[in-house]
């Protein structure tokens, strides 16, 4: 992992290490929900942020919510990519990641320059409600590790309260299935197969575009989905 500063990564090699500590100890104890055991790359969190940058009106300021937000690689990547009067709200129903993504709107300075207009939420996305809407939503969200159920009320409601033309940015790891296949019990591999067509359907009427990010452990894959402008709502 490298542990370099960069725009999209502003925070110096201390805190990445300090970051990555605290992933891997709340991913030991919560890995169905952490999903990994180490934080995203400055390379993934800079290519999640695709429509952070291409606005259809690019004086319009942007309402940007990042699902899954963990130790903050990718919220720090936001900040980053925001502009004068983008907000941005931040979720994550870990009680130490909340409490550490609180931490940052103060001692991180790509975070604290952007800090009265980013809400940290310790919560379940889909708890946040439906009088909400954003332009942009990046999930971090462990789909693989979901029923086909928790993935469908997920995607749901980022259709629900992403505004028509609005995009949704999601990744996931490469070769999880494959590895699944040979090493996991059949009924997580079916479990994984299921919530994998799911993403499918989601991404075959949605998909605008998708990319490989190899400088990330793991290699991972992101699609990038639109909310047509005449569909009011979900699946
Ligand atoms: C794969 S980690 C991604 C963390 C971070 N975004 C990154 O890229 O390093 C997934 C994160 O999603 C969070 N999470 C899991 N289920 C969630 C849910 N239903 N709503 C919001 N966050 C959730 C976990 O606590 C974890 O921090």
């Amino acid at each position: 992992m490298a542990v370099t500063q960069s725009p999209d990564n502003p925070a110096g090699p201390d805190s990445r290490l300090r970051d990555a500590r605290l992933f891997l100890t709340q991913a030991l104890q919560t890995f169905r929900a952490t999903g990994s055991v180490v934080p995203s790359s400055p390379a993934l969190a800079h290519a999640l942020n695709r429509y952070v940058d291409e606005r259809p009106d690019p004086a319009a300021p942007l309402s940007i919510l990042e699902s899954g937000s963990g130790t903050g690689p990718v919220s720090r990547a936001i900040a980053a990519h925001m502009r004068p009067g983008d907000t941005l709200d931040l979720v994550d129903p870990n009680p130490r990641f909340a409490e550490h993504l609180r931490g940052l709107l103060t001692t991180d300075p790509g975070l604290s320059a952007v800090a009265d207009r980013v809400t940290v939420h310790e919560s379940l996305v889909t708890d946040l409600g439906v009088d909400r809407r954003f332009d942009v939503i990046i999930s971090g969200l462990p789909f693989a590790n979901f029923t086909a159920e928790e993935v469908q009320e997920i995607l749901d409601y980022y259709f629900t309260v992403l505004r028509p033309g609005g995009h949704l940015s999601f990744f996931g790891y490469l070769y999880t299935k494959q590895v699944k296949a040979i090493i996991a019990p059949r009924a997580d591999y079916l479990r994984q197969v299921r919530s994998g067509w799911v993403v499918d359907d989601w991404v075959k009427r949605y998909g605008v575009g998708r990319e490989r990010v190899f400088a990330n452990v793991p290699p991972a894959w992101i699609f990038h989905l639109r909310k047509p402008l005449e569909d009011g709502g979900g699946s």
